[in-house]
């Protein structure tokens, strides 16, 4: 990966840390950030590293361990915990055959929560990747990721 590339982008580099950290995350295959590329980011940018360790720190949408090809954000704020989120969460963890906060062993699947995803109106709501999904019932869920398998298959 190119970071220096990808940093070159962004004019100026200094304020748009969090752009250049997610767009260096979404170009990883497992979706994480390494080491190297938050010394490299420290690097090239100029910027203390334990800044950016604090950035990476504090944003969920920033892993610092492996995950996998589709990260599925399940929304547990109240309006869509009230329509039925922990629904969704379990259907999805028995599809996926694994819990919240796990990958799938074939890395194609890693399953989060997250906070309000900004489209209450169709709770229950979950994103994966940058689309979003909402009106979720369990025969939708099941519909969405078999969409999915098919794709990655
Ligand atoms: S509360 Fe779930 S999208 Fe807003």
């Amino acid at each position: 990966m190119d970071i220096k590339a990808i940093i070159s982008k962004y004019d100026p580099p200094e304020e748009n840390l969090i752009p250049i950290l997610h767009d260096i995350q979404e170009a990883t295959e497992l979706k994480y950030l390494k080491d190297e590329d938050l010394v490299a980011v420290a690097d090239y940018m100029n910027i203390p590293l334990s800044e950016i360790h604090g950035t990476v720190t504090f944003y969920s949408m920033f892993s610092r361990t492996p995950r996998g090809r589709h990260i599925i954000r399940v929304c547990e704020s109240a309006p869509c915990h009230l329509m039925g989120a922990t629904t969704i969460i379990q259907a999805l963890e028995a599809i996926l055959g694994i819990k919240v906060g796990e990958t799938t062993k074939d890395k194609n699947f890693t399953l989060e929560l997250t906070a309000c995803l900004g489209i209450c109106a169709v709770a229950p709501a979950m994103m994966i990747d940058s689309e979003m999904h909402g009106n979720l019932t369990l025969e939708k869920v099941k519909e969405i990721i078999d969409g999915y398998r098919k794709e990655v298959s």
